[in-house]
């Protein structure tokens, strides 16, 4: 199904949508009571097979590889935990990354291709999370690299192909650009910036960080080549304490820290935890069901798709309807005072992860009148390390970032338009 045949998003069914919340833990409510969750981009909204998985199965306390029937068990969820996570990158190729965090699987392969490749200069966005920007800082830094960094275009909040053609060359080490932007939801063409990049060098490493892309939008290494890419499941509707990684063949034999009697392309440090695994085949068992809702095939990656395209089309409804509103409601783009940022017109270029601003009242006395009112957001603003420089880049020094997931139903945008009419009245 083309996603640029639905510019405006497309809904779930109510029964869907019904099945839909079903899955997911605290949809509705904390432990203070009723409240609407637009705080996905800070971790999402979790699915109760992920928590169920670390029940049933931590509770087991069998290593790996011993010879009782149990621990067969184990190592079946572990083996089908490492399909499912290339269920989602789409690639049998190179290795599989799996630390504490997305930001350690960052600054463990930047690190490694900064100690062993030749170059003179590293290539990071401007609107990377600090993982992605700190790690190539950091290793510029210490391999007396140039730092050279791609600018925004705080029209779209992504970065322009143009930024790449004009800082990558001959002697880049690597580039390094986020899928999309944790602030702005802009979603970068990371194909043609994978294109450009390789006419001008063909050997430079890309990084890409998917981490707030993958619970939003189609993820497929098969068709982008590029050397890494990490993603977080608590991002992705699973439990905190993982982060994951993919690395090229070539990325995974660079020397790295790793156990010795292991191929040299093997990245995993010690114990593996098979709850944690058995969360990622979670996530992609509930993205295929979803799928599964739309159509009938027997290739688990082709349900992944269905259901990750039908996220993307829920997400894009909810997003035109926060801007636009209904014929009961203005949206966010007629509300006196407020400002929707980076504001692109084209939604097929963007994952729901609005930043706004008001007029009368700045982001942080803005984001506690949402939560008073029961609907959670959160600022991103300087001097906050996680926020300066991406707010600034956008000419700003603070947003208010309102990010639900598809599991949000129209009724929760129009509450949080009502409770913005409000807030902008103050
Ligand atoms: C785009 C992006 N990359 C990386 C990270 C880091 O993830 P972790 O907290 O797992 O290190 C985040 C977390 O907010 C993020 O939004």
């Amino acid at each position: 199904m083309s996603m640029k045949n639905y510019p405006q998003g497309l809904l779930f069914s109510d029964e869907i949508q019904k099945q839909v919340r079903e899955k997911f833990c605290n949809v509705e409510s904390d432990s203070f009571g009723k409240r609407i969750f637009f705080e996905n981009s800070g971790g999402s909204l979790r699915l109760k097979a992920c928590i169920q998985a670390v029940a049933d199965i931590d509770s087991h306390p069998d290593c790996l590889g011993r010879h009782q029937a149990q621990a067969d068990v184990l190592d079946a969820i572990v083996k089908k935990g490492y399909e499912d996570l290339r269920i989602i990158f789409n690639t049998q190729k190179g290795s599989i990354i799996t630390y504490l965090s997305a930001s350690q699987v960052m600054f463990n392969i930047v690190g490694a291709i900064a100690h062993n490749v030749k170059g003179k200069n590293m290539v990071v966005s401007v609107l990377e999370h600090p993982s992605g920007f700190d790690s190539v800082e950091y290793y510029a830094k210490q391999t007396g690299r140039e730092l050279r960094v791609l600018q925004s275009n705080p029209a779209t909040g992504c970065i322009d192909v143009d930024e790449v053609i004009r800082n990558v060359d001959k002697d880049t080490v690597l580039l390094s650009c986020m899928y999309s932007s944790n602030t702005t939801g802009g979603i970068n063409d990371i194909e043609k910036m994978v294109e450009a990049a390789r006419a001008i060098n063909p050997d430079v490493y890309i990084i890409v960080d998917a981490v707030q892309h993958a619970p939003h939008g189609l993820i497929d290494l098969s068709k982008l080549d590029i050397d890494a890419m990490d993603i977080a499941p608590y991002k992705f509707f699973g439990c905190r304490g993982s982060g994951v990684g993919w690395v090229s063949d070539r990325c995974a034999k660079l020397p790295h820290n790793r156990i010795l009697c292991y191929s040299e392309d093997t990245w995993e440090l010690g114990s593996t935890a098979p709850h944690v695994f058995a969360g990622y085949s979670a996530i992609v068992d509930y993205v295929c069901w979803l799928g599964s809702q739309y159509i009938d095939s027997a290739d688990r990656r082709t349900l992944f798709e269905e259901g990750i395209h039908r996220i993307e089309l829920q997400e894009r409804g909810l997003l035109h309807r926060a801007l636009e509103g209904t014929a009961m409601l203005p949206g966010l783009r007629s509300i006196p005072s407020v400002q929707v940022i980076c504001d692109n017109p084209d939604l097929t270029q963007r994952d729901f992860i609005l930043p706004i601003t008001f007029e009368n009242l700045d982001v942080t006395t803005a984001a506690k009148e949402y939560i008073k009112r029961g609907i959670y957001v959160f600022e991103r603003k300087s001097p906050n390390h996680y926020s300066k420089r991406i707010v600034e880049s956008l000419g700003l020094d603070g947003v208010i970032r309102v990010s639900p997931i598809h599991c949000n139903s129209p009724e929760e945008v129009d509450a949080f338009l009502r409770a913005t009419m409000e807030i902008a009245k103050l």
